[in-house]
């Protein structure tokens, strides 16, 4: 603790700065707090220099992540150092709730951590750790950890940083347990939230000029609230009068009802893009990963979708080198890979995370040499895929929600397709926040580049109305 003004009242007006890591759910997370911090009468302030606070808002799923921390944890300790000033540091998030104090114990530069269902008690926090008295010390410090089976931060207006997306949590936790998986453990149990409070914000943010809105959760087509089901939710939101593009992540296989499927397909406004996370592609590690599909499976429900929905874009996430999968177990991730064709995917060497059933129960027997081998194969194939089916859409046209300047080429725009594909074109008049009809003229990478077919369209309605 920094201590130093014991007895003082409650702290107001301080300057506090916060760093965000990790997923968009702590993107979002990182809203709620500086909602929770503005609203006890602080200031947010967007450079370290001069903040009285530093949060810094953590990632667990990989050692990387962590990795990445503590790497910042040393600098921050110079700079304590250095200022000797009352500056307090809060580490929250899910390597705070992972960690618990072993990540404040034998470290002078951290004050408090706070985990994911802990930030109503944040300015308290703060308050303790400059030295001002709280009530019950001891139960605060339990509270900052404690996981809940209801917070959903109902009430929380989220400070948003502007754009023309906007990201909402509609359900928080999960309850998979895949068994490579640490969220579990960092954000506890399910929980959703009331419809009617989800599609108020939507409105509000239409108000506020939002274009998109991006339904979060970390299994978020497992939603459910009363008999209101993803589905549901997801035509309810894009019936918002005014929203342009509605999308979700990260959606789990095994909660894709055909209604959800549907609900894609037959509405204008939901973005024809889905993430499909694979993991593997041998039946014996999805069963060990507890992924509760098989090959085949996943196999079926792809051509289930790209037989309802038109013009589908499918991305993955994949883990090589879970424990004990053997090199003929990965080509048959390769081969679903090789077959399915995604547009893309995301690799990542399986890392052992604490407190999993895979670390308790499992040796991390692959070795380094030997997921490097598995993550480079998967990434060239990927990354030729991708190239093929980005060029085969040279001459379609698209409607393309422009999302700002293309900061390299003056007087072009960036944004991204009906089915989230990252495209460049000329404005030609059109401004971000505009959809505009553009042809695919090249492809380059996971990039498309295009003219626009109707940006004089877009401006001339503007002009009128
Ligand atoms: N809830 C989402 C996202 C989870 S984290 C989902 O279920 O898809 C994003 C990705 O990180 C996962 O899909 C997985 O591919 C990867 N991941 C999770 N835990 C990991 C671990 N221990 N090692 C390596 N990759 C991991
Ligand atoms: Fe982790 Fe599995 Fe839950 Fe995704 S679905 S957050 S991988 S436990
Ligand atoms: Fe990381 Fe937590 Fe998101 S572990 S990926 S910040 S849910």
């Amino acid at each position: 603790m920094t201590g130093g003004r014991k007895g003082a009242s409650h702290d107001m007006n301080l300057n506090v700065y916060i760093e965000t890591y990790g997923c968009q759910m702590n993107v979002y997370d990182s809203e709620l707090v500086k909602s929770i911090l503005v609203q006890r009468g602080h200031h947010l302030v967007d450079r370290f220099d001069g903040a009285d606070v530093v949060l810094i808002n953590t990632c667990a799923i990989r050692e990387r992540a962590h990795q990445k921390i503590y790497g910042r944890l040393q600098q921050l300790k110079r700079v304590r150092a250095l200022r000797q000033s009352e500056l307090t540091v809060g580490i929250l998030g899910c390597m705070a709730q992972n960690l618990k104090q072993d990540l404040v114990d034998g470290r002078d530069e951290v004050d408090f951590v706070a985990g994911p269902d802990a930030y109503r008690h944040l300015p308290e926090l703060i308050d303790a750790s400059r030295g001002v008295a709280v009530a019950d010390p001891a139960a605060l410090e339990k509270a900052a950890l404690k996981l809940s089976t209801t917070e959903t931060y109902t009430g929380v207006d989220p400070v948003r940083s502007g754009g023309i997306n906007a990201w909402i949590a509609v359900i928080r936790g999960c309850d998979n347990m895949c068994t490579f998986c640490v969220v579990p453990y960092t954000r506890g149990r399910e929980r959703s939230r009331d419809p009617e409070g989800v599609v108020e914000e939507v409105r509000a943010l239409v108000r506020d000029g939002y274009k998109q809105v991006t339904l979060l959760g970390q299994n978020v087509n497992s939603y459910r609230f009363g008999e209101v089901r993803f589905a549901d939710l997801m035509r309810r939101v894009a019936d918002v009068p005014g929203i342009e593009r509605v999308r979700f992540i990260s959606p789990h296989p095994k909660d894709f009802p055909v209604e959800l499927i549907r609900a894609i397909a037959e509405h204008p406004k939901l973005c024809k893009h889905i993430h499909l996370p694979l993991q593997a592609g041998n039946d014996r590690v999805l069963e060990l990963m507890r992924r509760t599909y098989t090959n085949a499976e996943f196999r079926a429900l792809v051509d289930e979708m790209r037989g309802t929905i038109a013009n589908l874009s499918l991305t993955t996430d994949v883990i090589v080198g879970f424990p004990t999968e053997t090199a003929a177990e990965f080509d048959e991730t390769v081969r679903l890979v090789d077959d399915v064709r995604f547009d893309a995917a995301f690799t990542f060497k399986y890392s052992e995370r604490k407190g999993t059933y895979a670390q308790r129960k499992l040796r991390d027997d692959v070795s380094a040499a030997e997921k490097t081998r598995r993550i480079v194969e998967l990434v060239e194939l990927q990354k030729r895929i991708t190239h093929e089916i980005n060029r085969s859409l040279i001459g379609s046209t698209h409607d393309v929600l422009i999302e700002e300047h293309d900061e390299k080429r003056p007087g072009y725009v960036v944004g991204k397709t009906d089915h989230f594909k990252h495209t460049i074109f000329p404005a030609d008049g059109a401004e971000i926040g505009d959809t505009v009809r553009v042809a695919i003229e090249g492809a380059h990478g996971a990039t498309l580049y295009a003219c626009a077919l109707s940006a004089h369209a877009h401006a001339a309605r503007r002009a009128v109305g």
